[in-house]
């Protein structure tokens, strides 16, 4: 009780005893009615409710206290004792008027809308001790549980954590009135939920205890020299990768926006900094400002190249191949150009029309057949195609030479995709020719490729495009990496999935890839779970140095 009380409480008293005077003796003189006793007996009334209402609220908090307190339960990890207080999400029942004035029709869908706010309030309301744990594994949403924890040292004690419990809880249900948090008592329910892993330490499926001793295997992640962040959880064990597995090549995967250019930023930096030559051919103009130390080729001084430098008639097959898949040829298309550009000496329209007209005789259909042709080739010597192919543009060999160091060649300014994709695969198809042909292996070169679907793509047969996919497995032995990103796993060719040694997942929101993904990882149905609960910059790491997924929080470039 208060010192603010007092009045209240003289109020009431004094109140009830006028009252009870009046109405004993009302046959006596001794106390006549009068107004007062109505004033009287408002004020003791307010007094009453205030009381009440306080009384409560402190029974209501006394029995949250001792039921969070009875649900509290530790673990001892390897590195300390820890507090973990369970709480179940349960969704308030919904009156079908009151669903439809808030425009929702499915009450589901309405619990999701609060819980992603209450996420949102927890994230904002984080503290250096307090850790936070969203357990959806019981999808959907009723299912899922909040756990708070802490770990236990001289300053932090259980009070503490059930302190800061109660206050999120209230925050919680006041961002999200529908849905109330209950905490999980061990005497009603002695199953608690946990993360299946807190940081690298996997837990057994379920705790069933209230005390509970884990092995962690801190050395699942082996030596590194990139590093990439830390694992997410009460042990953030520093995770990366190694330089010398860049040549057996990495995907990098999510839902736009999740991450993946901001991996790769901090993955090329590290390895320019090891003296690994960068090629970043950057889609969407969005490196330069990351790493502005990179040379960079954009709109004003871009690198022309000359596309009939390649001496091999193999490469000019690769080249034809892909031209013909970008350009939608037909195999009599193909062939003819082929023909033709085994022929003319320099890359020049004109040369090139002439021996496309000469190297077949005509039929009608031909001549249609060659028109098309022609006309889908004009792209790469008008407009933009014309600045950026030349026969005075850089040969494979003088590309690949000056191309050391950290690069960025930007291709946004290529409006037309086609001729977008054309030129950026020709320059992949460059840089591997020299490496192939030179044998270099004094360099060591790191290629990027966003967007990666226009280089690695399935076609109609369900096959994919043979020249740059059948060219992973060789251009390793040449100290040559590549850093395969997409948003959309599923549209490369699965040899990609089978040819790339570091895996970074960051949240996928799709089905099919997340299938997909789970499929060629053998991912169990918990780590396969998390996929599309990771946040922006967060992401599951497979690569030779880690034994098992692990869910990295990836630092943000410096
Ligand atoms: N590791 C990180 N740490 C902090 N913030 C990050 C991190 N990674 C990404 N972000 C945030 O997320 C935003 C989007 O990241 P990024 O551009 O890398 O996404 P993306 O997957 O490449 O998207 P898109 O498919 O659209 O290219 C960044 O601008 C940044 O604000
Ligand atoms: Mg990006």
């Amino acid at each position: 009780m208060k010192a603010r009380d007092i009045p209240a409480i003289f109020l009431l008293l004094l109140g009830l005893y006028l009252l009870s005077r009046a109405f004993t003796n009302s046959s006596a003189v001794a106390v006549p009615f009068s107004p007062i006793y109505i004033v009287l007996a408002g004020a003791a009334a307010v007094s009453v409710a205030v009381i009440v209402s306080r009384l409560r609220h402190k029974i209501g908090r006394f029995i949250v206290k001792s039921s969070i307190d009875s649900s509290l339960y530790s673990i001892t990890l390897e590195d300390g004792e820890y507090y973990f207080v369970g709480f179940k999400v349960v969704g308030k029942e919904i009156a079908p008027e009151e669903l439809a004035k808030l425009n929702i029709q499915n009450v589901t869908e309405l619990y999701i809308k609060e819980l992603e706010s209450a996420v949102e309030s927890l994230q904002r309301a984080k503290n250096r001790y307090l850790k936070v744990a969203i357990v959806t594994l019981l999808d959907p949403v009723p299912g899922t549980a909040v756990l708070f924890y802490i770990k236990k040292d001289d300053k932090m004690s259980k009070d503490y954590l059930i302190e800061e419990a109660m206050i999120l809880k209230s925050t919680i249900e006041g961002v999200a009135p529908h849905i109330s948090l209950e905490p999980i008592s061990l005497k009603t329910n002695p199953v608690l939920p946990l993360p299946g892993s807190v940081g690298a330490v996997a837990f057994p499926g379920y705790i069933a205890w209230k005390k509970y001793e884990v092995k962690s295997e801190l050395t699942d992640v082996e030596g590194f020299d990139i590093p990439l962040g830390k694992t997410i959880g009460v042990h953030e064990v520093p995770v990366g990768i190694r330089s010398e597995d860049v040549f057996r090549h990495i995907a990098i995967f999510g839902a736009t926006g999740s991450g993946k250019s901001f991996t790769s930023t901090l993955i090329a930096r590290e390895l320019a900094k090891k003296g690994f030559d960068v090629v970043i051919l950057d889609w969407h103009g969005e490196y330069h400002e990351r790493i502005p130390e990179f040379n960079y080729y954009g709109e004003k001084n871009p690198l022309v190249i000359n596309p009939l430098s390649i001496e091999s008639q193999e490469s000019i097959a690769d080249i034809v191949e892909m031209l013909g898949d970008v350009l939608d040829f037909s195999d009599a298309q193909k062939f003819r150009l082929y023909l033709a550009l085994l022929k003319v000496q320099e890359f020049d329209l004109k040369a090139l029309l002439d021996a496309i007209n000469s190297v077949l005789p005509d039929t009608q259909s031909q001549i249609d057949s060659k028109i098309a042709l022609t006309r889908k080739l004009v792209m790469m010597f008008a407009g933009k195609g014309g600045e950026l192919f030349s026969p005075k543009g850089l040969s494979y060999k003088e590309l690949a030479e000056k191309l050391r160091g950290g690069n960025i060649i930007d291709l946004s300014f290529i409006r037309n995709t086609s001729l977008r994709r054309i030129y950026s695969m020709i320059v992949v198809k460059f840089l591997l020719e020299y490496f192939r042909e030179t044998r270099n292996k004094t360099r060591k070169m790191y290629v990027v490729l966003e967007e990666a679907q226009n280089y690695f793509y399935l076609k109609e047969n369900g096959r994919g495009n043979v020249v740059l996919t059948s060219a992973l497995q060789e251009i390793r032995k040449f100290n040559v990496g590549l850093c395969i990103i997409t948003q959309s796993p599923s549209t490369v060719d699965p040899e990609v999935m089978k040819n790339t040694n570091i895996k970074i997942i960051h949240s996928i929101k799709s089905n099919i890839d997340k299938k997909m993904i789970a499929e060629t990882l053998s991912l169990s149905d918990q780590e396969a779970g998390m996929i599309d609960k990771l946040g922006q910059g967060e992401a599951m790491v497979v690569a030779p140095n880690i034994k098992k997924p692990v869910v990295v929080k990836i630092l943000p470039p410096s």
